[in-house]
């Protein structure tokens, strides 16, 4: 059936197949998201939300954090995960049993049975904010799954191809989705539209996502 993606009251949750082996899975965190936001706010505290810096020098929009064993970290000497984070010199928080179970559970739903997490990326968009088409490359267990969790204000959402030239195909992205890349997908290219402004009851005036991977082999 055809759904109106863009409907901010689309009335059916369907999953979504994206490509092969790429799924949405529609409203999936929906119920868990006051445990998320709990969770979230314990991780932030430990590790700050910070705007890393590309290679290039640039000062990325998108605010990060990360929680887990490793977390994905860029800077003038590139882009990789490290264990400690940079700015306090302490290990990441533990990845919380709320997003380890969502995550695990997701890739379940589309098809990757025992995904099991050892990195989270915490993202956080303002008004304006936003992520240029890029692959998420810098793991090594490239077997594993990417499970991407949308909350907060909606997104557009670039879902591209194999090499960066390819057409990309634009969806919304709201409030407790869940994509999960992985298999054939699992170099696809993506990236998201800048940040609309409004208010959502989750984060006011942010979207979060958590990217979750599995970096060790
Ligand atoms: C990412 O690719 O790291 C984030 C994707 C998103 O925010 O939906
Ligand atoms: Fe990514």
């Amino acid at each position: 059936m055809t759904l109106d993606l863009f409907a901010a009251d689309a009335p059916e949750l369907e999953d979504e197949v994206l490509s092969p082996g790429a799924v949405v899975l529609r409203g999936f965190a929906t119920a868990q998201a006051s445990a998320l936001k709990d969770d979230l706010g314990r991780v932030a505290a430990a590790a700050p939300f910070r705007h890393l810096v590309t290679p290039g020098g640039l000062r990325m929009s998108v605010a990060m954090t990360n929680c887990g064993e490793l977390g994905w970290v860029s800077d003038r000497r590139g882009y990789r995960y490290e264990p400690v984070d940079p700015d306090s010199g302490l290990r990441w928080p533990a990845l919380p049993d709320s997003l380890r179970v969502l995550a695990r559970d997701a890739a379940a739903r589309a098809g990757y049975e025992d995904f099991l997490p050892d990195a989270c990326l915490v993202n956080r968009y303002a008004p304006g904010a936003r992520l240029s088409l890029h692959q998420d490359r810098d793991e090594l267990d490239l077997r594993a799954p990417i499970v991407s969790v949308s909350l907060g204000l909606p997104a557009t959402f670039l879902w591209g191809g194999e090499v960066r030239a390819d057409k990309s195909r634009k969806l919304a992205l709201h409030h407790g989705d869940v994509a999960v890349w992985g298999g054939p997908s699992r170099l696809r290219f993506h990236g998201v539209l800048a940040l609309k402004d409004g208010e959502h009851p989750f984060a006011g005036r942010h979207r979060i996502n958590l990217t979750f991977s599995k970096v060790r082999a």
